[in-house]
């Protein structure tokens, strides 16, 4: 059975290697996030290590700051240098579900508005095609009927995201979360399209052209998959 916490921490470690002093850097949510915000404070206290983060959640800032991390709020920042985050599943073609944790709304600015966005995952986060993981699909609590409705257009199970409590799950935003049991998704970027056209749709967790490296944590080593750069004149969804 291999060891997915060492895994995470071990990829987290990996891509924490590339922030640099006087860096502006978005952090992730999620456990594996968690292990790169644990070694950035660990550098920022026994290194010296000055950086500005940004975090993609509320449980980020406060592990932030309990850390030493000097955070400014993302709304004040225009472009980032790096964002470090984890994802639900990842394909070979560096497309990924994410949301799993409830941050999508804000991993999809803090991951737009970054020069670069590393994505830290174990082995099982690996797919083949995307969908095994529910879609989370972020909504304004003003049009859950009408988006509850648009998604049933598709035929398959969308679940309101509860908490563990049976009460209603509520994101950073003051929104709902959907789960889309889509199973295999066969084309991704229309059903991209498609949910962003949706009004009262915030946010969904298909991140399809946003991530440039891939560290994936292995049991005794890590893989780096990098992004081949887009060729000049191809539309860059994070060109400037
Ligand atoms: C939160 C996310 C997380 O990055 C994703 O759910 C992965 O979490 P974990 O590292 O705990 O498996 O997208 O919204």
């Amino acid at each position: 059975m291999p060891d997915l916490e060492a895994q995470k921490q071990r990829a987290a470690l990996q891509a924490v290697k590339e922030v640099r002093d006087g860096m502006v850097v978005g952090l992730g949510s999620g456990s594996t996030a968690a292990y790169a915000v644990r070694e950035i404070g660990r550098r920022v206290t026994e290194e010296g290590l000055k950086l500005t983060a940004a975090a993609t959640s509320s449980a980020t800032g406060v592990l932030a700051v309990s850390l030493g991390i000097p955070l400014r709020p993302m709304g004040e920042l225009g472009k980032l240098d790096l964002a470090i985050d984890g994802a639900d599943e990842i394909d070979a073609e560096f497309r990924a579900i994410k949301g799993g944790g409830g941050a999508l709304f804000r991993e999809r600015i803090a991951a737009t508005a970054a020069s670069q966005m590393i994505v830290i995952v174990d082995s099982s986060k690996l797919v083949e095609r995307l969908g095994r993981f529910a879609l989370p699909v972020e909504v304004h609590p003003f049009a859950l009927g009408l988006v509850e409705q648009r998604l049933a257009r598709y035929g398959v199970p969308a679940k309101l995201r509860l908490r563990a409590d049976g009460t209603v799950f509520w994101t950073d935003q003051q929104a709902h979360i959907f789960d889309i049991s889509f199973g295999e998704i066969s084309d991704p970027a229309d059903l991209a399209t498609e949910l962003q056209a949706v009004p009262g749709i915030l946010a969904h967790g298909l991140f399809l052209e946003l991530i440039d490296k891939v560290i994936i944590g292995l049991d005794d080593k890590v893989k780096v998959l990098e992004r081949p750069k887009y060729p000049e004149g191809v539309d860059d969804a994070k060109a400037d």
